[in-house]
């Protein structure tokens, strides 16, 4: 069976599940049910009624009845999940807790906790208790030795260099424009998610023409963000009216053409063939016996051997790295950095001269 790429399917999400093939979607994001058990109606001080969650949707008997729901999805979720794929799940202190014990039971290995950190959290109006101003998500593998993917340097890119922390403070966008509203004003869904939550989730743990698959569709957040970074999206909604509203909201996105120079945030060395030292010289891009200098100090050099090592005046031989550390005291080098050569007066890099040889093998 081939995939339902880039539709909605309607349905319950865990029918619709067992319906696809196994092993075949990269990524879930999962928005479920919090299980909010409001109990009758909340107003704030001055009476006004609070527009909360109240949908049937989000109506649970008891935890037993939560809990068995949960396991029931997350089954169709792990059945459906490439054995490199991985989940992210979103909820509250309501179901949180329960979500991540029945991961860990089936077998899921929790990679983080996130806590989305609310900038304009709705106050607790009777004042018994803190303001709650986070929602957790649960990034998890497939299992404890899974591979999976993260974009490490893309998430310290968005992160002013520094390494992305489990905090994230992001701007409100939900409420604002982005926020979808029916033709009486109010929230065409209660629980919307702002696109920035999910922009980082994407790009963080899913590549261009990946499958991300969201069982609980809603308002279709999740397809909108898919669409513009280039990945394919599935979800699954089971009330026709967000269906209608999804639908019509992807359909308003258009994405920029697709470069996959542009749009894969990749470490080059994993979207780019290993170039081994010595193809160079069998390509005629070096020649044996040639000279190359270190650049962090000149007066150093080092002779290229036919079969790619290096020899150093002291008599050293090894690998480009090998040879670059032997003169840095043992410290590691990476070689291909480290070694110049001069060309017409200009001193060029080894980095340079691999460039040069994946141009001309298309790489
Ligand atoms: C918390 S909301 C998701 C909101 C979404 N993330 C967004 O940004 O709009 C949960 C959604 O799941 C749907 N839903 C609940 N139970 C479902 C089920 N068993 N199968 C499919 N959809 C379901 C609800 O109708 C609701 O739209």
């Amino acid at each position: 069976m081939n995939l339902p790429l880039d539709q909605i399917l309607a349905g319950d999400c865990i029918e619709v599940m067992n319906s696809l093939p196994e092993k075949s979607i990269d990524l879930v994001f999962a928005d479920p049910p919090y299980n909010l058990q409001l109990q009758g109606e909340l107003h704030r001080p001055n009476m006004t009624r609070v527009d909360g969650v109240e949908d049937d949707w989000d109506r649970f008997d008891s935890f037993e009845a939560y809990d068995a729901f949960t396991r029931g999805w997350l089954t169709a979720c792990r059945r459906v999940l490439k054995p490199t794929g991985a989940i992210w799940v979103i909820g509250s202190y309501h179901n949180i807790f329960r979500v991540g014990a029945i991961l860990q039971d089936l077998g899921f290995w929790i990679l983080n906790d996130v806590v989305w950190i609310k900038t304009n959290p709705m106050p607790n109006f009777r004042g018994v208790r803190f303001t709650n101003a986070h929602e957790t998500l649960i990034w998890a593998s497939t299992g404890k030795r899974a591979r999976y993917t993260f974009n490490h340097h893309a998430m310290k890119n968005l992160n002013d260099e520094k390494q992305m922390r489990s905090d994230w403070w992001l701007l409100p966008l939900a409420a604002g424009p982005e926020r979808l509203k029916d033709e009486n004003g109010a929230k065409a869904h209660s629980t919307q998610k702002p696109e920035a939550l999910l922009y980082r989730v994407l790009l963080a743990s899913s590549n261009p023409g990946d499958v991300v698959l969201d069982p609980f569709f809603g308002s279709g957040t999740t397809g909108v963000v898919a669409k513009r970074l280039h990945r394919h999206w599935i979800g699954i909604e089971k009330e026709a009216r967000y269906i209608e509203l999804a639908r019509r909201r992807i359909d308003a996105v258009q994405p920029e053409a697709f470069d996959p120079a542009v749009f894969d945030v990749r470490a080059r060395s994993k979207t780019t063939p290993r170039v081994p030292f010595a193809s160079l010289l069998e390509h005629g891009l070096l020649r044996p016996g040639q000279t190359l200098f270190f650049m962090k100090d000149l007066s150093r050099s080092a002779v290229i051997k036919p079969d790619g090592r290096l020899r150093a005046a002291d008599g050293f031989e090894g690998s480009i790295h090998a040879a670059g550390s032997h003169l840095m005291d043992g410290a590691p080098c990476n070689g291909w950095q480290h070694w110049y050569l001069q060309e017409n007066g200009r001193w060029v890099s080894l980095a340079e001269i691999r460039e040069r040889y994946r141009q001309g093998n298309g790489g």
